[in-house]
């Protein structure tokens, strides 16, 4: 098998490497992935990554390459890119970006002159560090102006967008998030930019896969440009990728090369467009289907068992918990957990009142445990289990009850079963 040749050379070769991939894989083996921007990808997926695609040089686009022998990379990339426009009906698609943050500058590089303002969605209460944030490229290079969620609901409040809209005017409106556990209304967000005349931007990073699967309210009729990456719900590999109106195709593909990048990474685009197949398959349905039921029956769980779910629930694949009740931050129960098998993220809640190092949140998110299998009857036990443990952080022996708990549901759905790496 593939895998087995690939892995066998690296232990001959690189002793140190090969140890590595044996214990990450034995780590997600022998604990419940949570954290909500993580998947496991197809051996498929993997098997275009490791492969002999990843020696070419092919700076442009297919049929127009700088390099010659490009002929069946260009049809790895055509395939990606005809894939992903049928996935998302989009009018064109660049499967080239690196990463969502390179896709995220390309974009603005695509739309905008340096300075130019643009409305987001504030980090500390959902956004992302592309989104503005005053450390970043996007916070250093653009004027951004926030809009976040209301104080009681812990929602958008849509009317406030538009209020600080007409405020601000800004020249792109962003919709998008890392940590915002409810639907995004594009519809109203395309309306609010028509009236301030804003170019209208999307970043689905976290819900591409459910809005491929018509499980999210679709953004591309409504955006001009939409980025999203591709490793999170959507399951293909680390990645990402730009959607739009096809007026603005030749400013994007502009933008990624030879604006921001060099070389594609051929290997990758591949795997994209594998993961683009699967996506396209009916039983990709029933997956994003089920990593919202699941988040749901999580989220009732833990409300079940008294922890603050942010809003009362979710609406995605993922909720954002208030851990204040139980006496820590956000890093010591990210650590506890991590130690009992529940690997999570600390996180910013909407207007905390601690430092993001150490905020009042964890985000829990159900795309890579949906992807092994789990349901919701396992995310009902994992959400007690998760309150047993916040509640008791330094009970050596309860904390032992919630590993024994987590070793034996993480043997009854094995990870990647047919990977022959274990010693
Ligand atoms: C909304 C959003 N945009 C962009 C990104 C950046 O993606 P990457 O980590 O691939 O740069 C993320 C990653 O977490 C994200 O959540």
């Amino acid at each position: 098998m593939y895998h087995q040749w690939f892995t066998s050379d690296i232990e001959q070769t690189d002793k140190e490497i090969y140890d590595v991939l044996i214990n990450e894989l034995n780590r997600g083996r022998n604990g419940l992935e949570m954290i909500a921007s993580e998947n496991y990808v197809s051996k498929a997926v993997m098997q275009a990554m490791g492969s002999v695609l990843t020696n070419k040089y092919s700076e442009g686009y297919p049929g127009k390459r700088y390099y010659g022998g490009n002929e069946f990379i260009d049809v790895a990339e055509q395939l990606a890119i005809d894939r992903a426009k049928k996935l998302f009906g989009a009018d064109f698609v660049n499967v080239q970006s690196h990463s969502g943050s390179t896709a995220n500058m390309e974009a603005y590089f695509a739309l905008l002159e340096l300075g130019d303002s643009i409305l987001s969605m504030s980090l500390d209460q959902g956004g992302h560090l592309t989104h503005g944030h005053k450390v970043n490229f996007s916070g250093k290079f653009y004027k951004f102006h926030f809009y976040g969620v209301d104080r009681k609901t812990k929602m958008i409040d849509m009317e406030e967008v538009r209020r600080i809209a007409k405020e601000v005017k800004p020249k792109l409106i962003l919709a998008g998030f890392s940590a915002y556990p409810r639907e995004l209304d594009f519809k109203y967000f395309k309306e609010i930019a028509d009236e301030v005349d804003a170019y209208l931007m999307a970043d689905i990073a976290h819900i591409a896969g459910l809005v491929a699967a018509k499980e999210h309210p679709d953004p591309i009729p409504h955006c001009d440009i939409v980025t999203t990456t591709t490793h999170k719900t959507l399951r293909g590999p680390r990645g990402a990728m730009i959607m739009g109106k096809e007026e603005y195709e030749t400013a994007v593909n502009r933008a990624v090369f030879p604006g921001m990048q060099g070389g594609p990474l051929d290997h990758i685009i591949a795997a994209k467009a594998v993961s683009f197949k699967e996506a396209l398959q009916p039983d990709f349905r029933e997956y994003a289907k089920s990593i919202k039921k699941n988040a749901k029956a999580l989220a009732e769980s833990l409300v079940e068992h008294g922890a603050d779910v942010i809003t009362g629930g979710t609406d995605n694949h993922l909720l954002l918990l208030d851990i204040t009740k139980y006496g820590i931050g956000g890093k010591q129960a990210e650590k506890v957990l991590d130690k009992v098998g529940i690997f999570t993220n600390k996180n910013m809640i909407p207007f905390d009142t601690r430092s993001p190092f150490d905020p009042s949140g964890i985000r829990i998110g159900t795309p890579a445990l949906t992807t092994r299998g789990l349901g919701t009857s396992e995310m009902k036990e994992i959400g007690e289990l998760i309150v047993r443990t916040l509640a008791n952080p330094d009970d050596e022996a309860i904390l032992e009850t919630v590993k024994q708990s987590v070793n034996e549901m993480s043997e009854q759905f094995p990870l990647y079963p047919g990977f022959t790496l274990l010693r």
